[in-house]
């Protein structure tokens, strides 16, 4: 008797590890039925599977995708999802909704992806055809451990990605000029281009070291899901759509993209397969969240933010307004030179002085 229960047991045991191999990440809805978890002014969140909530999304209705799925790394998730599949089932799966990413997007819509190098490889592969590749953005990893036998690996992946030739919107943030944090001189040499700097701040460049992680519990929404900044969001939101635009998230997590889009103004649908308590008790208290947003915002499209300016002007360094006060001073000195010229020579030679240059 004993040995028979053991044998079910253990065959009971063999049925959930091959239902979870074929069916690996479905776990919240086998049926495919998907749950209104909450609803805002600006956007519906869902609980359910990605994969059958893109089935309820229209061809060329969204302005951009963000996608930030696990990473296949064995982490405990709230949702008690499987994280360790066979990587073969792992690329299966990311093919499945990629695609389904790229069927939503409008022309020129955009598409992120945010994974390790290691699976958005593959990802980029799987879009071929179907998405323009723009860029594949190293965003700096800080506090990432060291793996024995292997490079120490610093950066995330951040791929970006269109439909059709170019993107519809298009506007990335300038970012401040970088300075040495202690005594805030130049870290690169601009030579004689200071005066041609835009004063709004040097161009978004594609490794992005300016981005935290999200570790310190106080600023934490959630414990086990890997939660990204806020910066990130709006950066990556700001680029790529307007206010009225229309995002899409397939992989809830503790719901930065909806927060970030919901305080800009854009649209928003997303789907989470775990528990949404932590998504629905963040939007319960917004307005923190709006207070981070605008301190991020305020250091966008600056060359030097206020505080910099003011210990570069203390320290006798080249600021915006010190190179446009010599600009005009030169200027200045021209034209008084100009004037003395003119006080000195006898009226018929500038008269022929004219006539020359025309
Ligand atoms: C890395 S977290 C996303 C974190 C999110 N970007 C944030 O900043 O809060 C990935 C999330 O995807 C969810 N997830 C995994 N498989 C899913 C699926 N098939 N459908 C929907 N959500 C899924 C997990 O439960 C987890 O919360």
């Amino acid at each position: 008797m004993a040995t028979r229960k053991k044998k079910s047991k253990s065959r009971i045991k063999a049925l959930r590890y091959v239902r979870k191999q074929l069916n690996p990440l479905k776990i919240a809805s086998p049926n495919g039925e998907l749950v209104l978890a909450l609803k805002t002014r600006l956007g519906r969140l869902y609980r359910g599977d990605c994969e059958d909530f893109f089935k309820t999304v229209p061809s060329d209705s969204v302005d951009m995708v963000f996608a930030d799925p696990p990473f296949n790394l064995d982490k405990k998730y709230p949702s008690k999802m499987n994280d360790n599949i066979r990587e073969e089932d792992y690329l299966v799966w990311q093919r499945s909704w990629l695609l389904e990413s790229a069927r939503v997007l409008k022309p020129g819509g955009s598409l992120f992806l945010w994974n390790l190098p290691r699976w958005n490889i593959h990802a980029a592969a799987a879009l071929y055809g179907a998405l323009t590749f723009r860029h594949w953005i190293a965003v700096d990893v800080k506090f990432s451990l060291p793996i024995s036998g292997r490079l120490y690996p610093s950066h995330y992946s951040l791929l970006y990605f269109c439909k059709g030739p170019k993107p519809k919107t298009f506007h990335p943030d300038r970012l401040p000029m970088p300075v040495c944090p202690k005594c805030f001189s130049d870290l690169r040499d601009y030579g004689g281009y200071k005066d041609r700097m835009n004063p709004k701040g040097v161009n978004l460049p594609d490794v992005w070291t300016d981005i935290p992680p999200v570790r310190h519990a106080k600023y934490k929404r959630r414990t086990g899901a890997n939660e990204l900044s806020l910066k990130l969001l709006d950066r990556v939101i700001e680029m790529s759509t307007d206010p009225g635009d229309l995002v899409l998230d397939p992989f809830g997590g503790a719901g930065t993209t909806y927060i970030a889009s919901e305080l800009k103004g854009r649209h928003w649908m997303g789907v989470e397969v775990g528990p949404s308590e932590d998504i629905v008790s963040r939007f319960e208290r917004i307005g923190e969240e709006r207070e981070f947003l605008e301190k991020i915002r305020g250091g966008c499209n600056h060359l030097f933010l206020p505080k910099v300016a003011n210990e570069r002007n203390k320290r006798g360094l080249w600021t915006t307004q010190s190179i446009q006060d010599s600009k005009t001073s030169s200027k200045q000195a021209e034209l008084s030179f100009g004037d003395r010229e003119r006080e000195l020579a006898p009226e018929s030679e500038y008269r022929t002085a004219g006539k020359k240059s025309n």
